[in-house]
């Protein structure tokens, strides 16, 4: 008897990180579920539209992937920034910022979990940000990415027993659309970015999957409540 192919699900699939994961992921035998607003031109494998901000279409993905067969792998990496001064927030933005990052991690991981216990076996992965070490004009979005670091550990710890780790992946600058919506090119903003690599680039959305792609893999089983920073360098020395 074969063993089933494991099963992944990414938020933010369409394109960037999420989607060049569902690339490797898919290129290595897992089945893959792809979750966005938008469903793109070609995905390899199953894609669900989903606008993740919307608490009734958030439920109701959530019911289903409770309803469906157990998930092999949940990878929280849809996340909403905004670039703001401390001074400048008011607390119904910060709390929309929190809202949109931590919500569909929450309730998606609440919904794996059952299947991921019953199966003996899950991996859930967090995509953050080397923002969580301190960066300006990102104060809600940090808060957010720090927020789901802690989660990971919360879940490691609780889940450790049944078979279930839990972590982070940390990206720096990553040239997706993300990061030139806020950035562009020769922007003050990517200048910042840049100053704080050592590395002096931009990742590949192709390395941040490697990393997630590991955290997923049976090799990872003893890898469990940590932040992974994949960020060319930059958190040395700060
Ligand atoms: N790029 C960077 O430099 C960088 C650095 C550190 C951390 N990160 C983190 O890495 C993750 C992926 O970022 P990325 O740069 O790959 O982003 P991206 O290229 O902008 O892709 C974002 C993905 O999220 C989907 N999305 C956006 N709003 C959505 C919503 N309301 N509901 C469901 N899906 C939605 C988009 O598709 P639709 O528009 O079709 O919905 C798309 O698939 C994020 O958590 C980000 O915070 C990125």
């Amino acid at each position: 008897m074969t063993s089933p192919r494991p099963r992944v699900l990414i938020t933010g699939a369409s394109r960037g990180i999420g989607h060049a994961l569902a690339v490797l992921l898919a290129s290595r035998g897992w089945e893959v579920i792809g979750v966005a607003r938008n469903v793109p031109g070609t995905f390899p494998g199953q894609f669900i539209a989903c606008d993740l901000v919307s608490p009734g279409a958030l439920a109701g993905l959530a019911a289903s992937v409770a309803d469906g067969p157990a998930l092999t792998g949940l990878v929280n990496n849809f996340g909403l920034a905004r670039h703001e001064m401390l001074g400048d927030v008011t607390w119904p933005e910060f709390s929309s910022v929190l809202t949109a990052n931590l919500q569909p991690a929450l309730q998606l991981a609440q919904a794996a979990l059952p299947g991921m216990r019953a199966a003996g076996h899950g991996r859930i992965v967090h995509v953050t940000s080397m923002v969580t070490r301190g960066h300006p004009f990102r104060t809600s979005y940090a808060a957010a990415k720090a927020a789901l670091e802690s989660l990971a550990r919360t879940i490691a710890v609780e889940e450790a027993g049944n078979g279930i780790t839990a972590n982070a992946v940390a990206p720096g600058p990553t040239a997706t659309e993300l990061f030139r919506v806020n950035n562009p090119a020769g922007s003050p903003g990517e200048h910042r970015y840049l100053a704080q690599v050592p590395m002096g680039r931009l990742a590949d959305p192709a390395e941040i999957a490697h990393a997630i792609a590991f955290l997923l893999s049976p090799e990872a089983g003893f890898i469990t409540g940590h932040t992974l920073f994949v960020d060319g360098g930059a958190g040395l020395g700060r």
